[in-house]
């Protein structure tokens, strides 16, 4: 780099010639073989304009319900209250209309260099995300219609079902995996062969199409190959059981991004009872001090212009894990200290902000490979030309990963063990191309000295991922402005049992990559030191333990700041039918009220929520579609 900078520009600069051959050349016989694609893809682009529900003109000055945030459970709940026609609801996103582009799953990293994120980023901390700028690691946050499941990685994975026999033990009645199995059904358009027929655990009935990518690159195939040569099963992980190996189930349909918007809101776009407003961002919850009934909300539009709306039955929170206690705690709901602290007037004091949970993986892990297709550059247009029209080809991975596996190292290979970790194999590592650092946040020190020499290389990347942390973290207010980021503090690795379990994935991963059909695709573990840990000797489990502190990286999976728990709980934000405690006519609907994360990544058990939360809703009013 400080070479550029010195190096005295030539009399005759050739890069000048070369830009202009590529301009004027390249460029147009591109253009050309590709015009029919780019007809193509301006077309999608246009049926996605016009399928997504529009902003409503005429806001009301009251509604039955108000929804806050139009991500995956905000979605559900809006379809699905709707569909009463005596009820009208207002949905209220602050983020912008979702674009074609965005639903093209080879494309999901880069969307969090879009305005489509909250672009939040957790405190620098000395014990994770070391090597990442200023030891801050990014949390990205949908800010777009259909929020999270639009920057998501379509990764679609429900759980075990002691998960949710956990959380009725905990006290959540109504939520063991039997009560919550008929809602994930409910979901899915299941249609991935072999176990669509499977009728006791899938259906064809729901909003959300669940399909395998059409394309497999030859590291995918290799790394079921190999898993099963260590002794996994091929498995439906959302069926009976978890443990063993699959190609990625995606919540894609016909190779596009099947987001919460697409899935639930298109669908309803022309209901009358159904108003949307977007880049509309609810700053309170207007709340009676006296009769502690929520009775509306304040929102903004980008302008600064201000609106009230009142809700004559229920305002329903479903703003995520980061935002939704957020929102409360601006409202006066939350801890009464922290609340005074900064301002706001407390009104009920509850634990919320407390319990963040999120899936995090050791990153970084590089294999370099040699087959002809893990560098089929994405810019070809022969990807191009496969992705439009017929959706195929390798844009159709889900932002890269391809394979999923389930470990229970305390069970190894017990088919009906209950996962601790999970291995996610991609397509492409952090070498395939510079701007991962920049979408990772990785300190550029550190990025160029560990892959400066392989950039552009073919190679893959494995996120060995601890399933059921123990460590908890925090969110709290920055100050009683609505326009502040929050404050984060995941608190990973705060139980060194996390960073032990990590490790005991990472060496199965390992082993795996050992395996004959790993070898015979030339799987060689990229062993450069990070230059921090290099003095643990590479290799060793204090070094892997070091990686895991410097390459800390979430797999986006935070929940649980507004608890769900019974009476007695006292740690409980919502009630078991997600009624917050203490406040009449409010709820909260989505990933924050997990009591305890989920061995699966976090879309699929939201839209169970919500599809279970809505019910609810019905049920609490006296209505059911056959009255
Ligand atoms: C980059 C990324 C990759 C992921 N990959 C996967 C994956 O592959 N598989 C998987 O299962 N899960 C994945 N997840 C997680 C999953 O998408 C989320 O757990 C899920 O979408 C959470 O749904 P939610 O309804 O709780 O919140 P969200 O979907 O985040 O919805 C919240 C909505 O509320 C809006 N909002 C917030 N505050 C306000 C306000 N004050 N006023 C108005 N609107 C507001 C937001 O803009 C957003 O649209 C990923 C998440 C991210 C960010
Ligand atoms: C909303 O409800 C409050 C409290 O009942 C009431 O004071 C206010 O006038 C209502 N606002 C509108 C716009 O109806
Ligand atoms: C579903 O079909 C597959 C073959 O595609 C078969 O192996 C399996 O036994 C069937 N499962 C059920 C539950 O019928
Ligand atoms: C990769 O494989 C090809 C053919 O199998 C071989 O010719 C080439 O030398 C290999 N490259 C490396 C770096 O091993
Ligand atoms: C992989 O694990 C198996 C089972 O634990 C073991 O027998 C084998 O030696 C391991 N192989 C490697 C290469 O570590
Ligand atoms: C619903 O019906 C029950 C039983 O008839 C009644 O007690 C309750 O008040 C009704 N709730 C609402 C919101 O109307």
């Amino acid at each position: 780099m400080d070479k550029k900078c010195t190096t005295k520009t030539k009399p005759f600069d050739m890069k000048i010639l070369e830009r202009w051959f590529i301009l004027c050349y390249i460029v147009p016989i591109y253009a050309g073989s590709l015009f029919g694609s780019l007809f193509d893809f301006i077309k999608e682009s246009c049926e996605q304009a016009a399928n997504e529900p529009d902003d409503t003109l005429e806001i009301l000055s009251e509604y039955d319900f108000i929804v806050v945030g139009a991500g995956t459970a905000g979605s559900v709940i809006a379809n699905r209250l709707t569909e009463n026609p005596n009820w009208n609801v207002l949905l209220l996103e602050a983020g912008g209309s979702e674009k074609f582009i965005m639903d093209i799953p080879i494309l999901a990293n880069f969307l969090q260099l879009s305005e489509a994120n909250w672009d939040y980023k957790t405190v620098p901390s000395d014990n994770y995300c070391l090597g990442m700028e200023n030891r801050q690691c990014n949390f990205p946050r949908g800010k777009v219609l259909g929020g999270s499941s639009v920057l998501n990685f379509m990764i679609y994975t429900r759980g075990n079902r002691r998960d949710y026999d956990n959380w009725e033990k905990m006290g959540n009645t109504g939520w063991s995996f039997k009560d919550v199995l008929p809602y994930f059904k409910k979901v899915e358009n299941f249609v991935v062969p072999g176990y669509d027929n499977d009728t006791k655990y899938h259906s064809q009935d729901g909003y959300v199409t669940v399909s395998y990518p059409p394309y497999r690159s030859s590291i995918g195939k290799a790394a079921v190959e190999a898993e099963m040569e260590y002794g996994s099963r091929y498995v439906d992980y959302n069926g009976a059981t978890s443990i063993g190996v699959s190609f990625l189930q995606s919540s894609m349909k016909d190779g596009v991004r099947a987001s919460a918007s697409r899935s639930y809101l298109h669908p309803i776009k022309n209901r009358n009872n159904f108003h949307l407003k977007k880049s509309a961002m609810v700053s309170k919850i207007l709340i009676n001090p006296s009769t502690m009934l929520a009775y509306g909300v304040e929102f903004l539009l980008n302008n600064g212009k201000r609106y009230f709306v009142n809700a004559s039955k229920e305002v329903i929170v479903c703003a995520g894990a980061i935002n939704s206690p957020q929102l409360l705690m601006l409202s006066g709901i939350g801890p009464k200290e922290h609340l005074e602290e900064v301002g706001v007037p407390a009104l009920n004091d509850l634990k919320v902000g407390y319990n963040l949970m999120d899936h995090i993986a050791v990153g970084g892990l590089t294999f370099l490979v040699n087959t002809t297709d893990a560098d089929s550059g994405l810019l070809k247009p022969k990807s191009f030309k496969e992705y439009f029209p017929n959706h195929k080809g390798v844009y159709t991975l889900s932002g890269g990963c391809e394979t999923i596996s389930y470990h229970d190292t305390e069970n190894p290979l017990d088919p009906n063990g209950y996962p601790n970790i999970e291995l996610l194999y991609l397509y492409g590592s952090l070498s395939s191309t510079r701007i991962f650092r920049r979408i990772f946040g990785i300190d550029g020190d550190i990025y160029y000295k560990v892959y400066g020499p392989i950039i552009g290389g073919s190679s893959f990347m494995v996120f060995p991922m601890l399933l059921r942390p123990k460590s908890r973290g925090r969110i709290t207010l920055k100050d009683n402005n609505y326009l502040s980021k929050p404050v984060i503090e995941p608190n990973y690795f705060s139980e060194e049992e996390d960073l032990d379990n990590i490790i005991k994935g990472l060496k199965i991963l390992l082993n795996i990559t050992q395996q004959p059909a790993m070898q015979s695709i030339k799987t060689e573990l990229y062993k450069k030191s990070i230059p921090n840990c290099e003095a643990n000797g590479f290799g060793t489990d204090d070094y892997w333990k070091c990686m895991a502190r410097h390459f800390t990286f979430t797999i986006y999976h935070q929940c649980g700041t507004c608890r769900m728990g019974s009476e007695d709980d006292d740690d409980a934000v919502v009630d078991p039918r997600l009624r917050v405690y203490g406040v009449k006519g409010l709820r909260v609907v989505d990933a924050s009220i997990m009591p305890v994360i989920p061995i699966g990544h976090t879309n699929a058990p939201t839209f169970m929520i919500a599809e279970k939360g809505a019910d609810m809703i019905k049920e609490d009013w006296n209505w059911t579609s056959s009255n």
